[in-house]
C-alpha cells in the first residue's frame, strides 16, 4: 500500500520535507498551508514547475531532487483525508492553528509528527485534540533534520546541511495502533541521514529541544546594545563569543540538572539522551564541525551554519535586531518557558534561564515569569506544563 503523508506548512522545512518525501515513488505527498495565500500561490506555481531540493556537496558538486506534490491546499479536510502521517513543519507558534484545523477530520491510528515538535508540543496536541488523542500517536523530533532555506518559493529549496543523528519520542494513545513501524518508516523517508534515535520518553525530548540555542545567543549579543542601528548584520553562529557560549552552556546545564532530578524521582524514566549542548554538537554535527575544541569553536566552525546572520530589520542608518523573529518569538514561549516549567515541577532552580526569559519577555512585550515563578499574565499563551494546568511532575507522565 502507498504511504500517504501530509506536510503542514509552507516555509523552509515544509519545502524540504515535501521534496525529500516526494522523491520516494511509493509515497503520496500533500501539503496544507493556512498562512495567507500561500497554498494558492504554491499550487499555481506547481502547475508549470517542479519542487526542487538542491543540496550542495562538499566536493563542490550538488544533488537535485525534483518532485510534484499531489496537492497543495488550505482546506484541512481535503488535506488530512486518507493520510497515514501528518508532519507539522511550521514554527511552534503556528502549531495550534494547524492542530485545531485538522482535529475534526483526523482519523484514528494516524501519526502526528512535530518536526520539530519544540517544547510543549505534546501538551498542546492533547489539549486541542481532547479525547481523540487516545486514538492517535504523537511523535516529536528535537529539531529539524536539515538546515534549509527556500530561495524561490514553491520551486527551490537549499538543503544546506544534515544532522547526523536526531532524537525522536513517541507518545501512543491507549486506544491507538499505528499500522506501520514508526521509526523505520520515517527513517526510510529521510534516507540515511539523520539517523533517528528513539528517545524513551517525551519529557526528555522536551528538555532536548534545540530552542535552547537561540535565546542565549540573542541575549548575549544584544542585552547591552545601545539601541543605535548597526552597519552590518552580525553573523549569528560564526559570531558566537565566549559570553554567549557560556550562557548557552549554563542553560544546557540547567536542562541536564532537571533531567537528572527527574530520573532520581522516577526511576522508570531514562533521561540519558538529555546531553550537554557541546556533546550534542560533537555527536549530531560530527561531519560538519572542523574545530571541536570548545562549544564556541564547534559553533563557529559548523559548516551547516555558514553565513547565517542575526535576524535584523532595515532602518534608516543600518539594521536593528528583530526581537519578534522566531529565535525569541518561538524559542521563549515554546522553548525556555517550557523547560523552566518542567524544572519548576521537578524543583530545580534555573537562574540562567530565568535571566534570559526575563530579558526576552520584555522584548516580546509578554509576561511569563514573575520573580522566578511561572505566574505571569501571558503564561496561557506559552506551552509550559503550567499553561495547561499541570501541577505535579507525576501528572506529566499520565497524559
Ligand atoms: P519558516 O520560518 O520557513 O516558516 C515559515 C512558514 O510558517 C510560512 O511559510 C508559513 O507557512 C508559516 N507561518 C509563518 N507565520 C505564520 C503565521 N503567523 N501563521 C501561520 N503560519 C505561519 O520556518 P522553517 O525554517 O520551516 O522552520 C520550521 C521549524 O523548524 C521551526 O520550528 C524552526 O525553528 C525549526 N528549524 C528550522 C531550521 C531551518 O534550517 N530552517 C533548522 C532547525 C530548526
Amino acid at each position: 500500500r502507498r504511504l500517504k503523508i501530509l506536510v503542514c506548512g509552507g516555509g523552509n522545512g515544509a519545502h524540504c520535507m515535501a521534496g525529500v518525501a516526494g522523491s520516494h515513488a511509493e509515497i503520496d505527498v500533500k501539503i496544507l498551508s493556512l498562512f495567507e495565500d500561500e497554498a494558492e500561490r504554491w499550487s499555481n506555481i506547481l502547475k508549470s514547475n517542479f519542487l526542487t531540493v538542491y543540496e550542495p556537496l562538499v566536493n563542490g558538486g550538488h544533488m537535485e531532487i525534483s518532485t510534484k506534490p499531489k496537492l497543495v491546499t488550505n482546506d484541512p479536510e481535503k488535506a488530512v483525508e486518507g493520510v497515514d502521517i501528518v508532519f507539522m513543519v511550521v514554527p511552534a507558534f503556528a502549531h495550534s492553528q494547524y492542530i485545531t484545523a485538522i482535529a475534526p477530520f483526523i482519523k484514528p491510528n494516524t501519526l502526528i509528527v512535530g518536526m520539530p515538535g519544540q517544547a510543549g508540543f505534546e501538551f498542546q496536541c492533547i489539549n486541542i485534540l481532547g479525547q481523540k488523542s487516545s486514538q492517535l500517536a504523537i511523535a516529536s523530533f528535537e529539531s529539524l533534520p536539515w538546515a534549509c532555506r527556500v530561495d524561490d518559493f514553491g520551486k527551490h529549496v537549499q538543503l544546506i546541511g544534515f544532522k547526523d543523528v536526531l532524537g525522536m519520542s513517541v507518545v501512543t494513545g491507549k486506544d491507538c495502533k499505528i499500522p506501520f513501524p514508526i521509526v523505520d518508516t520515517i527513517q526510510d523517508i529521510f534516507g540515511k541521514k539523520p539517523a533517528i534515535n528513539l528517545v524513551q520518553n517525551y519529557i526528555a525530548i522536551n528538555l532536548m529541544a534545540k530552542s535552547i540555542i537561540h535565546p542565549p545567543l540573542m541575549y548575549g549579543h544584544w542585552s547591552n546594545w545601545d539601541g543605535k542601528p548597526v552597519r552590518k548584520k552580525p553573523l549569528f553562529y560564526q559570531g558566537v563569543d565566549p559570553k554567549q557560549a557560556n550562557l548557552l552552556s549554563k542553560v544546557s546545564d540547567e536542562c541536564i540538572l532537571t533531567a537528572k532530578k527527574i530520573e532520581k524521582l522516577r526511576n522508570d524514566l531514562k533521561m540519558k539522551d538529555v546531553i550537554h549542548i557541546f556533546d550534542w554538537y560533537k555527536t549530531y554535527y560530527h561531519d560538519e564541525i572542523t574545530d571541536d575544541s570548545s562549544l564556541m569553536m564547534a559553533m563557529k566552525t559548523n559548516a551547516a551554519y555558514d553565513g547565517l546572520l542575526h535576524p535584523m530589520k532595515n532602518v534608516e542608518g543600518g539594521f536593528v535586531p528583530d526581537f519578534n523573529y522566531r529565535y525569541t518569538r518561538e524559542d521563549i514561549p515554546y522553548g525556555l518557558v517550557v523547560m523552566k516549567g518542567i524544572a519548576e515541577l521537578a524543583g530545580v532552580p534555573t537562574p540562567t534561564m530565568d535571566e534570559i526569559i526575563t530579558w526576552a519577555q520584555n522584548k516580546l512585550g509578554k509576561e511569563y515569569l514573575v520573580n522566578g515563578r511561572l505566574t505571569g499574565k501571558d503564561l496561557k499563551e506559552a506551552r509550559a506544563p503550567q499553561s495547561f494546568g499541570f501541577k505535579t511532575l507525576d501528572e506529566l507522565f499520565n497524559i
